[in-house]
């Protein structure tokens, strides 16, 4: 997977001057910069009256550009055109699809300084989160123009009769409907739209509602990379208008999603009741991810992979910690570091070096999970919590938060923010607690504190995730090292960033050849 073909892209320590500068220099030529994204066909801008202005999540004041809505017509036209091109684009040999992938990798690094500022103006993104977003962005591209040269270029011999020749091949299925979250704006907007094209099908790609602005910049620079024209569309919308007219659509020939759990329920249940063609939706959804701390682990390296897993990213990853069990002969002592550790975080302006935790997205994220922390702070015990920046009100800042609760059973749902729970448990207890994870129903990250080997083995084992972490923080997954995804409510299974992830993309082909 890590082999001598790729590499992953290079990392940079902000610590380090050298390093710091040029992104802060880079950086302050996009401080004032106004985008606009309109929907995209067939390589053509097409403008709409449905406008909306974008401003900065951290700075309602401070405004990041425009966005023009998708019409139905545009829609329609960005169906057929995909349609049309389908057949000449999965005909196109995998080595040359995946040139296309590496030369958009090229252009997002060269474009690097400009997408981390947008992603900072328009998604309230910290400047390490920025910086990570176009690295894993890259990471995608390269890896799934890998996968595609090794899974799609070369038929695979089957063995079989004398006289008879027996190939194995992956092919495109059609057009595909990309809908992504606005929590990774860069990086799985274009994981899902590659993967879907390396494996040669045509895209029409939905970004989230609140990040459009980069989707829209990404978008500019898949066709500036050459792709042609018909196998991209862009279509910024609102999603369940888009997918209305869509997702009932004949020539539509899969979905890939990720976002929330409802509404990957939605999608499925309107696919189950197409008429036609059955296709696959390829669901990427929520969490409630827990980490079990025993009574061996390190209360320090607890605290500092536990502020990270729950709190960096404002809390805002699908792999990010809700509920953190600790067992009781460490609860006080890891209660009491974390509490001193959430007093030093420091909120503020995203792009800021020394900020920790940026704003959350928009208003409506910010009432939710402030009804949630008021909730909490009536019936439970506070653990910790950070302090507000100045200027908070311009922004939309949740102090991140921990409250002790009684179990995930006191959790209906994921919040998707920097708020921590936290849940003693007694030795004797391990059992029902892993009972607890699995009872509610998700099945995304899991992170386990202990340095007994035989305990977190079976820990690991019993809890029923895609991804577990032991010993370390629970979030970050990287492109080739760490394939990605859940089980349950949290998505239908395949890993991003695996090796299994094209195929899902592809219909399987055999040619059978009596010579
Ligand atoms: P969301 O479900 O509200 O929206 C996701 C996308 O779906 C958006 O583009 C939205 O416009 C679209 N959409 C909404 N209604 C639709 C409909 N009826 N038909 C078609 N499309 C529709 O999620 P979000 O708030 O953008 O993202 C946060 C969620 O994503 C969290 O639940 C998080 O856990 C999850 N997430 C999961 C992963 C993963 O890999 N498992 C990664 C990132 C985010
Ligand atoms: N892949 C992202 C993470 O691991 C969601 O945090």
């Amino acid at each position: 997977i890590y082999g001598s073909e790729r590499r992953n892209s290079r990392g940079h320590n902000l610590a380090v001057l050298s390093h710091l500068r040029p992104f802060q220099q880079g950086l302050e030529r996009w401080a004032e910069h106004q985008w606009k994204a309109t929907p995209i066909v067939n390589g053509e801008r097409c403008d709409s009256n449905s406008r909306t202005r974008v401003t900065n999540p951290h700075n309602r004041d401070r405004v990041a550009g425009e966005i023009a809505w998708s019409r139905q017509d545009i829609v329609e036209n960005a169906l057929s055109t995909a349609h049309q091109a389908f057949e000449s684009w999965n005909r196109t040999p995998a080595e040359e699809r995946a040139k296309y992938l590496e030369a958009y990798a090229d252009l997002l690094e060269a474009n690097e300084h400009e997408l981390i500022a947008l992603c900072s103006r328009e998604a309230g993104k910290s400047l390490p989160d920025g910086i990570a977003e176009v690295r894993e962005a890259v990471d995608f591209c390269r890896y799934y123009a890998m996968q595609a040269r090794r899974q799609f270029a070369e038929p695979m011999e089957m063995p079989g009769p004398t006289g008879e020749s027996n190939e194995y091949y992956l092919e495109g299925r059609g057009v595909f409907l990309c809908i992504s979250p606005w929590n990774f704006p860069v990086a799985i907007f274009t994981g899902q739209i590659m993967a879907a094209l390396a494996a040669g099908n045509t895209v029409l790609a939905k970004p989230a509602e609140q990040t459009s602005l980069i989707g829209g910049r990404c978008a500019e620079l898949m066709l500036q990379a050459g792709f042609p024209p018909g196998v991209i569309q862009y279509l910024p919308g609102d999603g369940a208008g888009i997918g209305g007219q869509v997702l009932s659509d004949q020539r539509l020939a899969g979905v890939t999603f990720t976002g929330s759990t409802g509404v990957a329920h939605h999608i499925s249940r309107t696919l189950a009741a197409r008429e036609g063609p059955i296709i696959p939706l390829i669901a990427e959804t929520g969490g409630q991810n827990a980490m079990i701390v025993d009574s061996s682990a390190l209360p320090e390296q607890v605290v500092k992979d536990v502020i990270m897993s729950a709190f960096g990213s404002a809390g805002q990853r699908c792999s990010a910690l809700r509920v953190l069990y600790v067992q009781e002969d460490v609860a006080d002592i890891i209660e009491e570091t974390l509490a001193g550790a959430m007093r030093d975080l420091r909120l503020g302006d995203p792009i800021r070096v020394e900020t920790d935790v940026g704003p959350v997205i928009d208003q409506e994220a910010y009432d939710d999970l402030m009804k949630h922390v008021a909730e909490l702070r009536e019936r439970n015990r506070l653990v910790g919590e950070a302090p507000l920046p100045d200027n908070a009100e311009k922004g939309y800042f949740v102090p991140p938060v921990a409250y002790e609760i009684n179990g995930m059973k006191d959790l209906d749902r994921e919040f998707f923010g920097p708020i921590l729970h936290v849940v003693r448990y007694e030795a004797r207890e391990l059992d029902s607690v892993i009972d607890e994870i699995n009872g509610a129903g998700y099945g995304l990250t899991l992170g386990i504190h202990s340095r007994s080997e035989s305990s977190a083995a079976y820990i690991e084992r019993r809890v029923k995730v895609g991804n577990t972490y032991i010993n370390r923080n629970q979030v970050g997954a990287v492109v080739g090292v760490q394939p990605f995804g859940g089980r349950g409510l949290s998505g239908t299974g395949p890993k991003a960033g695996g090796p299994n992830y094209l195929p899902r993309f592809a219909t399987e082909r055999v040619r059978t050849n009596n010579t």
